[in-house]
């Protein structure tokens, strides 16, 4: 019997030009560049140990065994890895997170990323930041943005090699925070995966799509420069337009609560009296309101009022994944 072990931790990571819909699924290929942002205290550390004795993979997942299409994806992500070392050693994969599991937080991004710096260096891969954020890709789209730290562009690519994200600046560029107005932890109806599937039967897809190089172009200059008035508007833009895509595919894809319209509405009523905040909305209906750090406290005490938020969690910008010298243990 012979064992590999190596363990990785990766941030979790806010999109402020979003993916949404590929054109290429298989290989997550996106229909368009994104930019976004690492989230220093949304983490996920994963140690993934190569085992010669073991017949299947094993998933632990915040401490309980995981079976059915949750193994099966990590299993799929760590079969394009035993690819590349030419093994074909099962491994015992155990990862946590550091937020609250079912917040409606995506932990994919974080997942997939540590996933795949741990599983790459158990088997002795030694890739460098492009390939391992291309391999991530593979996993889940927007994994590919937390290999790098700081603020970071995927670049959308032609292929599988030319996929990949880095850095536009270090995470010490810019002191923004990202407070996560928890407004429901209910899990939602059609994931991410599901809904890169339905973009393309927006009519108003092929527009957004159209429009990302002004949008990319307006945000990563806005990073560079540190201007919030430029990023407020663009990412607030870009949001509206992939949210206006999923209300207007077939089947239609509503994940705005009452409470989610409440933030966005008091967001831009408290930037126009000069407390500076934007919002951005994933797939869900929890609102990520980005802000300079000066503005943290009063901005959080500012949402926990608003009716229907649960809680708001709290994130700066975070560095990349990185390899671990501690390892999990299953129990
Ligand atoms: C709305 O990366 O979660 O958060 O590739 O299917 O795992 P998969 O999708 P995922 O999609 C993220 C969608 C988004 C926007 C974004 O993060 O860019």
């Amino acid at each position: 019997m012979t064992q590999t072990i190596a363990t990785a931790r990766a941030c979790s990571n806010i999109a402020f030009i979003k993916y949404w819909g590929n054109r290429d699924s298989a290989l997550r290929l996106p229909a368009n560049g994104s930019i976004s942002m690492n989230l220093d205290s949304l983490q996920t550390v994963t140690t993934v140990r190569f085992d010669t004795a073991l017949l299947t993979d094993r998933l632990i997942l915040d401490g309980r065994e995981q079976s059915g299409e949750v193994l099966m994806r990590v299993s799929r992500h760590l079969d394009h890895i035993r690819a590349l070392a030419g093994v074909q050693t099962r491994a015992l994969v155990i990862s946590r997170n550091n937020f609250p599991t079912g917040a409606g937080i995506a932990s994919s991004a974080s997942a997939f990323s540590a996933l795949t710096v741990a599983a790459c260096a158990a088997l002795g891969l030694r890739l460098n930041e492009r390939q391992l954020s291309a391999l991530a890709r593979l996993g889940s789209g927007s994994a590919c943005r937390s290999v790098p730290g700081g603020f970071v562009e995927w670049h959308a690519g032609r292929d599988h090699d030319s996929s990949y994200a880095q850095s536009i600046t270090p995470p010490e560029h810019w002191a923004l925070v990202d407070l996560v107005a928890i407004v429901s932890s209910a899990h939602k109806a059609v994931g991410s995966t599901g809904g890169h599937a339905l973009a393309p039967t927006s009519p108003l897809q092929a527009a957004r799509v159209a429009d990302a190089p002004r949008r990319l172009n307006l945000c990563r200059e806005a990073i560079r420069e540190r201007n919030f008035e430029q990023l407020a508007n663009v990412i607030e833009q870009d949001a509206l337009m992939m949210h206006a895509v999923m209300m207007t595919s077939s089947p239609a894809l509503i994940y705005w609560l009452p409470a989610t319209l409440r933030i966005m509405q008091a967001v831009q009523q408290w930037r126009q009296a000069g407390l500076l905040a934007a919002f951005t909305i994933d797939a869900g209906p929890n609102v990520h309101v980005i802000a300079p750090a000066e503005f943290r406290t009063v901005l959080s005490e500012r949402l926990r009022q608003i009716e229907g938020v649960d809680e708001v969690l709290e994130a700066v910008p975070g560095g990349p994944a990185c390899l671990l010298n501690e390892h999990l243990s299953a129990d």
